[in-house]
Formats: C-alpha cells, structure tokens, sequence
C-alpha cells in the first residue's frame, strides 16, 4: 500500500479549503457554521447568495447532513422521530421546503431546484383513513427542476431528472427524464461511459 506524504496530505486539505472558499465565499461558510448551531448532526455547511439562514423546524426528529449547501428560504421540518437525510454534494436551491413526517432521504450530488416541495405526508387525513407517511428517497444526482412537488411513497432513481413544475406521485426508475402532473417519464439518459 502507498502512504502519503504528510507533505501531499497538506497541500490536498489546502487545495481542498481554497476550492470551497471559491465557491462558497468566506461569508457562506461563516453563516454555515451558525446554521451548524441548528444541525449539529451535519459537515461542512455553505449558505449561498444571502443573509438569510434555512428554518429548522425540528420537532423532536433526527436531521443528518453531509457538506451541503443552502440557498435563502430554505425550510426543512422534521417531525416526532422522523429522519431528514441530505447527502454531501447536494444543495437546496431557495425556498425549498422538505417535510418529513416518517422518512426524507437525499442522495449524494443532487441539485434541488427552487421552490420544490418534498412531502413524505399528506398531512391531513383523507375522510375515513389513518393520516399516512412514506419515505421518500431521492437517490443520488438527481436534480429536481424548479416548483415541483414530489410527494409520499416516491423514490426517485439516481441521475433522474425532474422537469420544472411538476408533481411526482410515483416512484421514477434511474437515469430518466420526467416531467408533467403527474410526471411521466419523457427519456432516459444514456449511461456516460
Ligand atoms: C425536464 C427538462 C430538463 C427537459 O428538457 P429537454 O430535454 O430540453 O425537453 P424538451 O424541451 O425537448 O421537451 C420534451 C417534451 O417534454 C415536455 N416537457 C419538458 N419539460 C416539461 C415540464 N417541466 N413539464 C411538462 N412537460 C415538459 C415538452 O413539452 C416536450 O413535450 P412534446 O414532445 O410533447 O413537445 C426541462 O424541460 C426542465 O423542466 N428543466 C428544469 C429547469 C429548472 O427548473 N432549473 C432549475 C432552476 S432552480
């Protein structure tokens, strides 16, 4: 097995912080360690483009987050014993809102477009039956266009791609293009060699 040099060690880990401090500016990573206050279970947290940091409403559940970034208007709301899990890579674009009253799951590398709302609960009771909660998975590089809505029960497969408004009440097989209310699958996407 090859060992490091301390000296390569080093200059990756710089390399590595001078990359971030590019992209996510000294003032997203001072206000993402103030959101590390609120989700203390997370990595390296960036807040993009504002002042503003995402609303926490964690309501006695477990929120766990890689090294993700968060723009302004973000909401993540976490029910009794419920899980909200976001994977490193990934980044909620503004206004998203995630409400997990069972399970909420992220991927690594996903892109969550603006003003998405993922819902693992209707939460009101149809007439006549138990209020119900199914995990979402949203599986890794997926990117979700701007205003959809993905709702309980869905699994989204990885590098899926949501189209802007739409409602995903079923679950989506890898690698495919859906769009429309309900969203439908319109393509795949090729495997990149
Ligand atoms: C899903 C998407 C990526 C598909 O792009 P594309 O491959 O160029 O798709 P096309 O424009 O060729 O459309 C293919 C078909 O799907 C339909 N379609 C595409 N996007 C749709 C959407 N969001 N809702 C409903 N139908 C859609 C088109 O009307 C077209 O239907 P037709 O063949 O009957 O004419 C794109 O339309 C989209 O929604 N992008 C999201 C942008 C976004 O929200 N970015 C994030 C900002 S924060």
């Amino acid at each position: 097995m090859q060992r490091a040099w301390p000296g390569n060690r080093t200059a990756r880990v710089r390399g590595r912080i001078a990359h971030r401090l590019r992209t996510g500016g000294i003032r997203g990573h001072l206000l993402g360690l103030l959101l590390k206050l609120k989700l203390p279970r997370s990595g390296v947290l960036v807040v993009m483009a504002g002042w503003r940091l995402p609303e926490i409403d964690d309501r006695g559940g477990r929120i766990d987050v890689g090294d993700c970034g968060f723009f302004p208007g973000v909401r993540l709301e976490c029910w009794r014993d419920a899980v909200i899990r976001i994977g490193s890579g990934s980044y909620l674009n503004r206004n998203t809102e995630i409400v997990a009253a069972a399970s909420v799951d992220i991927g690594r590398d996903c892109k969550i477009g603006r003003d998405v709302l993922v819902m693992d609960t209707d939460q009101h009771a149809l007439p006549g039956r138990p209020l119900e909660a199914r995990p979402v998975v949203i599986e890794d590089r997926v990117w979700i266009g701007a205003r959809a809505i993905v709702l309980k029960g869905v699994r989204i497969g990885h590098d899926s791609v949501v189209g802007a408004g739409s409602i995903v009440t079923r679950s989506v097989p890898p690698r495919s293009v859906v769009a429309g209310q309900p969203a439908r699958v319109i393509r795949s996407i090729e495997a990149q060699s």
